[in-house]
């Protein structure tokens, strides 16, 4: 499992660059299946999450090669349209390897993908949206089969906007006959990403990033591409948490500012000075902060769900009652009870969490439960008093690469011990 230890108290100074983005790369990954053809992936984050994306490809029948944040995937002899079931009981989002494979096989296969850590995650309306393009779906609660003769055109009008199943439709319907329309899509800036690469493929799709996003089928995708993944805002987003906790003094590299603006809106609200560039945000913390009335998370652009857990660790450090209403997850609480195990007061009332900020924190051992409730366990731990020990660090490097070494850049006293 490996762990964190951690000796809080230090401030946090000085500049760090941000990976590639998670969420963006696993979909574009998803997306080499397309061409038969070369993609050469560059800023790469090489994520646990990153390896089963490889491992999914490589047993579909790719051949793939990586080094130095740089993948290179060859899917011209793929051969097989099921995903390996122990693969996907690893990585839920393996899920958007469907719409991949349908589009040039006609037919895939996969497990349920089943809940993990945040709670129920369910898949309805990929599998229902498949439906409507005139997929045939056959699904036993265990295994989806999937296949099709030829894709229809239609308008597929999400019931909520869900970035997986945004990232599902638009993949099923690169080849289509025509065109596909998604109405109420996810906007996130991931899914420009994959739009982006996907145009650099020969994909005809336009609209990422609004409400509606449309797809011309086309009958053939360039075979070499080359594409660098954006750089991972949750992760710019996580630094900026952590700085704001050891009232720091952090310059993040290498980012767009205008993709975190809900966050960097509370920081400034709460008292950070932060100051933006066009690719570069710089927090510096001077005085006490102000609690934050009521936050709820909700789809980009608003505030973040990936976000919640690790602004919760820097508000349950400052005076005065915040509180935030998780609407996304329904159980993206686990790390609630852990930051209290360190002092914090936290109260949780359904997915409403009322934060009661302590002026301290005592080092624990704390037990990390999902990606982003551990890096909470980090964030809380860098201003504790004494040695925190995050258990569970394989949740966190599912997300963050090497995240010790660029904590020890900015001078926290942070060390990862692999098991
Ligand atoms: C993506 O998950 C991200 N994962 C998540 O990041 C992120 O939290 C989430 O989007 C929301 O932004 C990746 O991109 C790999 P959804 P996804 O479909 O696609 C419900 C992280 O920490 N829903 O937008 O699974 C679902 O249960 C991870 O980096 C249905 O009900 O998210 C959830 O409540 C965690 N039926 C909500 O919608 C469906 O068919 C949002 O899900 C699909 C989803």
């Amino acid at each position: 499992m490996g762990k964190y230890i951690i000796k809080g108290g230090n401030k946090l100074n000085g500049e760090v660059f941000v990976s590639g983005a998670k969420n963006a790369v696993l979909p574009i990954l998803a997306s080499t299946v397309l061409n038969s053809g070369i993609c050469i992936l560059k800023n790469v984050p090489m994520l646990l999450d990153t390896f089963v994306a490889i491992d999914i490809l490589k047993d579909l029948g790719c051949d793939v090669s990586y080094g130095e944040n740089t993948i290179v995937v060859n899917s011209k002899n793929m051969n097989k349209t099921n995903v390996k079931e122990d693969l996907v009981k690893k990585m839920r989002s393996s899920i958007i390897f469907l719409g991949g494979i349908i589009s040039r096989f006609k037919e895939a296969s996969i497990c349920y993908p089943g809940g993990c850590n945040l709670g129920k995650r369910p898949i309805d309306f990929h599998l229902s949206a498949f439906e409507k393009l005139g997929i045939k779906i056959e699904d036993n609660q265990n295994i989806i089969k999937a296949s099709v003769d030829t894709i229809k055109e239609n308008v597929i009008n999400l019931p909520f906007a869900s970035v997986g199943a945004t990232q599902n439709i638009i993949l099923a319907s690169v080849f289509v006959e025509g065109k596909v329309v998604i109405k109420n899509c996810a906007k996130e800036p991931e899914i420009i990403d994959m739009a982006k690469f996907l145009r650099k493929m020969g994909a005809n799709i336009y609209g990422e990033g609004t409400h509606t996003i449309t797809i011309k089928g086309v009958k053939k995708l360039n075979d070499l591409v080359e594409y660098t993944i954006m750089p991972d805002r949750i992760e710019a987003g996580t630094f900026l948490c952590m700085s704001a906790i050891t009232k720091g003094n952090v310059k993040i590299n290498g980012i767009n500012p205008q993709y975190l603006k809900s966050l960097l809106d509370i920081l400034i609200e709460m008292g950070c000075n932060i100051y933006t560039n066009k690719d570069n945000i710089k927090i510096k913390v001077d005085k006490t902060l102000k609690p934050v009335d009521f936050l709820e998370t909700k789809p980009y652009p608003y505030f973040p769900t990936d976000l919640q857990p690790q602004l919760m660790a820097l508000l349950a450090t400052v005076d005065g009652i915040s509180i935030i209403k998780e609407n996304i997850f329904e159980a993206r609480n686990k790390h609630i009870p852990e930051l209290n195990k360190m002092g914090c007061n936290i109260v949780e009332d359904n997915n409403m969490f009322i934060i009661n900020g302590v002026d301290n924190l005592t080092g624990e051992k704390v037990y990390s439960k999902d990606l982003r409730g551990g890096a909470s366990l980090i964030t809380a731990g860098l201003f504790a008093k004494g040695k925190t020990t995050v258990e569970g660090a394989c949740y966190i490097n599912r997300g963050y690469e090497l995240l010790d070494k660029k904590l020890n850049i900015l001078g926290a006293d942070i060390k990862y011990i692999k098991d």
